[in-house]
This record gives C-alpha cells, structure tokens and sequence, in this order.
C-alpha cells in the first residue's frame, strides 16, 4: 500500500471549521482524556458535538468511554459497508456527543493509503454536527500531520515534562515544515525539506530561513508560502500541571516557538493534574465523568471549551 506522502495533498483542506485536531508529539500526555473532557463540557454546553478517534494504528477512545466492542466503527466506512461517516457514529453516556469509532480489521490502517485517506477526510467534511473533535494518535507521522494540518483547528496537547515539551516542539516544528511543503509542491522548491535531497546543504530552520530561501528558489510561491505560515494557527493545552512553574510552560513553549521558530502559536489553556480525572481514566465509569464537581482539571477543561465556542461564535459572525 502507498503511504500518502508530499504532492498527494489535494484531498486535505475544506473541513469545517468546526474541526478541531487534538494531537501531540508523545503518548500518553492525556490527548483522549483532554478530547473526551472537552467533548463533555462542549456536549453540556448544547453543542452537538462528535468525538472521532483518529489514532488510525491504535484505536482505544471507544473504550475509555466504556465500550468493549464499539457496534459499528471506521472499518465500516473504509471497506465501504456503510456509505457514510454518520451511519457508525454511536451515541455515549454523555449527552450530545457521539462517538466515530476507530477500527482494528484493517492492520495497514495506521499507514492509510491515498484513496483511504481521501475516504476519510470526506467523509469527516460531510459529518453533521456543530463540532468534530479529532483525537490523533501519538507521534508525528506524515498521516498524523496531515490529519492535523486538515482540521483548521489545531490543538497541541504536551505534559510540563522536559521530554513532552521536547516532543511537542518537535510536533509543531514538523507540522510546521509539512505545511510549507503543500504550498511548494508545484514549484522548483518541491522537496525543500527532504534531508535526502539537500546533502551537506542545512536544512531552513525558522520562518525567515524558509521565506529568504522560498524567495529566490521560488518566487512565485513566496504569497503562498507567507499565507500558508500566517494561516497555521497552533493551540497548546498543557495537561498534568502540578505546580505554579508548570503553569508557565505553555507561555513558555509560545515564546521559544516565537523565538526560534519565529511562529506564532496561542497557549489555550492549562489543566492541573488530578487524581479525580486519573481514577475516572482508570475505572472507565462512563457514567462518572463529571459527577464529581470537585475536580479541578475539568473545571480548567470547561474554561477552554467555554474559549473555543466563543472563539468559534466571533470567527462565524466574521464570515
Ligand atoms: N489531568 C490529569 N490528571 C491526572 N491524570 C491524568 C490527567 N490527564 C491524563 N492523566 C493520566 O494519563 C493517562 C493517559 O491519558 P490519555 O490516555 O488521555 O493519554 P493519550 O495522550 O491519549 O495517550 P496515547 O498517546 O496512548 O493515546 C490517563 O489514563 C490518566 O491516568
Ligand atoms: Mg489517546
């Protein structure tokens, strides 16, 4: 099966923009714990939300909220028993949400080929709802990126671990450069970021570095390239945060990427961690999530979900 690599990117772009990728560079920093969060509070506040899981390889949001076996899941629409991505989407425990089940008969799925790809990126633009919540699988695969770079919200979610904040820079400096490579793949500068192709010649390292280089290999792709980089609007939400230090690291992540990336990203919002969330993650009591009042990280969540509905409600009367 042919990975969908650089040059087959006509499928991506279009999504609604009420979807909103949630991902980050390293397992287990509460990317689905953060997604099913949200989806809660975005689902009490009378949103008609569907929470997708979009770890290809390894699908498992089904099962946080409860489910052993999901009835119906993305294997369904990929080997086109059902027509459409609304025909598997599966009610939850909490209200107005819907879960898109990933599936597990297809092994190559975590590499999808192009036409899969395309099935999927379809399919999610004809999804009816008011917002789709997309929760990615780890890492920063060309897939993943590609995911994320389609929903025209892009959420980061890291840990105030040295190791997290290292990866999720990295996320962001990937997402980044597979970004400039769309608008270039019609030009000269086609492959510009392949180590491959450039031997001893080093790699541009920030947005001045891409846009000096862009401007004399391809002029004529500079607009593009320069509206590409002001369009990549990247969100962080630090999870797991313990102390008053660790409630500055998404400032911090902001200012680095500032600094030596020279791209602006948006700290979203900080959830503290809290053995509440953590016992719920671990019983999996779909029921639960909520019940207990107290819990701090999901009252930090309800401030970001309140955010983001506000944010989208300002960009719908902009339009
Ligand atoms: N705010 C929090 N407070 C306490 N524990 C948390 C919090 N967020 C996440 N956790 C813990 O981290 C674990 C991993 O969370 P989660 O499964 O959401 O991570 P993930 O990024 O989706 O992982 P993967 O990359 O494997 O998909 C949870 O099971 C829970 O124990
Ligand atoms: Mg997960």
């Amino acid at each position: 099966m042919e990975p969908v690599g650089v040059g087959q990117q006509s499928v991506i772009g279009g999504l609604s923009t009420q979807t909103c990728a949630i991902a980050g560079g390293k397992g287990g920093v509460g990317k689905s714990l953060v997604s099913v969060s949200l989806a809660y509070w975005l689902g009490r506040l009378k949103k008609d939300v569907v929470l997708m899981d979009g770890d290809l390889g390894g699908a498992n949001l089904h099962t946080m909220l409860g489910m052993r076996i999901p009835k119906r899941n993305l294997d369904d629409f990929i080997l086109k028993r059902v027509d459409s991505l609304e025909d598997i989407l599966l009610p939850t425990s909490m209200s107005n949400v819907r879960l898109l089940a990933g599936g597990s008969e297809i092994p190559a799925l975590a590499n999808p080929n192009f036409a899969q790809k395309s099935r999927i990126l379809r399919g999610m633009k004809r999804i009816s709802a008011d917002m789709l919540l997309v929760d990615l699988g780890a890492g920063a695969s060309l897939n993943t990126l590609d995911l994320f770079l389609a929903c025209p919200r892009k959420i980061v979610v890291m840990t105030p671990q040295p190791t997290s904040i290292q990866n999720a820079y990295g996320f962001i400096k990937s997402a980044f450069f597979r970004n400039v490579s769309r608008s270039l793949r019609q030009t000269p500068l086609k492959g510009l970021f392949d180590v491959s192709a450039r031997a001893d010649d080093p790699i541009p390292q920030s947005v001045e570095e891409v846009l000096q280089e862009v401007s004399v290999g391809a002029p004529e792709a500079l607009e593009d390239v320069r509206a590409s980089i002001e369009d990549l609007r990247i969100e962080l939400i630090v999870n797991m945060a313990r102390d008053a230090k660790e409630f500055r690291v998404g400032e911090m992540i902001r200012e680095v990427c500032m600094k030596f990336l020279g791209l602006q990203v948006h700290a979203l919002g900080t959830v503290p961690y809290d053995r509440t969330l953590e016992n719920w993650a671990k019983t999996m009591d779909k029921g639960s999530l909520g019940k207990d009042s107290g819990s701090e990280a999901l009252r930090a969540v309800y401030e970001i979900a309140y955010d983001i509905i506000g944010s989208e409600d300002r960009q719908r009367r902009a339009a």
